[in-house]
């Protein structure tokens, strides 16, 4: 068989109108703008509103990344949702943006390894497609963790934004688009960041509720300390896996998290911070969304063009960490111009139509068939 390559071939992102400053969270606890700014970076970060979920801001990142490639979203063989903040434990967010979206044909499955999830998403979809298993790949890095925030604690509630970013991957004959990976993981820090209740350890009762174990658990120096130690680390490790020098990496696009984290890896690295792409002040933590939004933007701002290698790099709860490097393609050269926007209708219909066909066959043959 001839070797496949996976290509980055679309993009998009969505965030929340509203915006919260670091001047409206000093009216809710007790901060000061220069303490956030001097400690993270971030200056606002967008909230999701009343109707904004994960699953309605991956649909709409999802549908300008469609858009880019040139793809109808029947032409997507799988979808897969990285999120720490899921609409339902079951079903998946993903499947829930495979009805959004009219993807009529693709697999749907959520993956969490928190910040890091992006990566390890990517990587399975390009490992999907070079290994011919599909043609097609949306990955989609979504949260809403404002929704899992407690706004008491101002060691947590200062730091994450809510958003999402999302690729499409193509199979192509043509070499490029995501070349090495590297996943790693250590869950003896599972405890340092973490949703305590809610899962089957901790089922949620009035007791977890009252205790607080429902929000985000955090030691932000154990963090800080894990971050700052792993990120150069997995960046010279994807360049070193693909046989290259960091010379040859235009950019780097971490996880945005703290700008101090950011600018250590980078010394770390020795490489200059005009290589490296942040804009965690405007949008503050968006965990597993923040490495996609960060590649729009990069975009828009001219700092990623087709051909550049580009390397991406995350941590989060886990602990998880990892990396990958690509070659950037851009959309494929296609004639026809696909809206999937366009598509929202048709697919709210198909969803409403196999919704009435379910009820209906289950009027005809429901109490028939009935297993007793
Ligand atoms: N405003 C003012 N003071 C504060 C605030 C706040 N919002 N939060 C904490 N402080 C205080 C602390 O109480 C402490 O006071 P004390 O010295 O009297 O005890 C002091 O500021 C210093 O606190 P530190 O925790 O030592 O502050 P630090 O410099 O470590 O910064 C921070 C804290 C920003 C959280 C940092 O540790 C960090 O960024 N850690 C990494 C967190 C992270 O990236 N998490 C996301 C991981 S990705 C994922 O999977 C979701």
């Amino acid at each position: 068989m001839s070797p496949r390559y996976a290509h980055i071939t679309g993009w998009g992102m969505a965030v929340p109108e509203k915006i919260l400053t670091n001047a409206d969270l000093e009216k809710m606890v007790d901060t000061e703008d220069e303490w956030i700014v001097s400690r993270t970076g971030i200056r606002q970060r967008h909230i999701a509103t009343d109707g904004q979920t994960t699953a309605t801001l991956a649909a709409e990142a999802a549908l300008r990344a469609l858009e880019v490639a040139n793809l109808l979203p029947n032409e997507v063989d799988l979808i897969i949702v990285s999120t720490s903040s899921p609409e339902h434990i079951f079903p998946a967010t993903a499947c829930l943006v495979q009805d959004m979206i009219g993807a009529g044909k693709a697999g749907a499955f959520d993956l969490s390894a928190a910040c890091t999830g992006f990566i390890y998403a990517l990587y399975l979809a390009a490992q999907a497609i070079k290994a011919n298993g599909i043609n097609n790949a949306l990955v989609i890095g979504a949260e809403t963790l404002s929704r899992l925030v407690n706004w008491k604690d101002r060691d947590t509630c200062i730091l994450f934004g809510d958003g999402a970013g999302a690729f499409v991957l193509q199979a192509s004959p043509e070499p490029g688009g995501v070349i090495s990976s590297v996943l790693r993981s250590d869950g003896s820090g599972g405890d340092l960041l973490s949703i305590p209740a809610g899962g089957s350890r901790y089922p949620t009762s009035l007791q977890t509720i009252y205790d607080g174990l429902h929000y985000i658990h955090m030691n932000g120096r154990e963090v800080y300390r894990f971050a700052t130690r792993v990120m150069t680390q997995a960046t010279q490790e994807a360049i070193e896996a693909a046989h290259l020098k960091l010379d040859d990496i235009e950019l780097v696009i971490p996880h945005q998290a703290n700008q101090r984290i950011i600018e250590a890896a980078a010394r770390g690295l020795g490489l200059p911070m005009e290589r490296v792409m942040v804009n965690l002040d405007r949008y503050g933590n968006t965990s597993t969304a923040s490495i996609p939004i960060a590649t729009c933007e990069a975009i828009q701002q001219g700092r990623l063009k087709a051909g550049d290698h580009v390397v991406f790099v995350a941590f989060g709860a886990g602990l998880t960490w990892g990396s990958a490097l690509a070659q950037w393609s851009g959309p494929f050269p296609v004639e026809r111009k696909v809206r999937p926007k366009r598509y929202r209708w048709s697919a709210r219909l198909r969803s409403i139509l196999r919704r009435l066909i379910r009820h209906i066959e289950g009027l005809i043959w429901g109490k028939n068939n009935v297993i007793l």
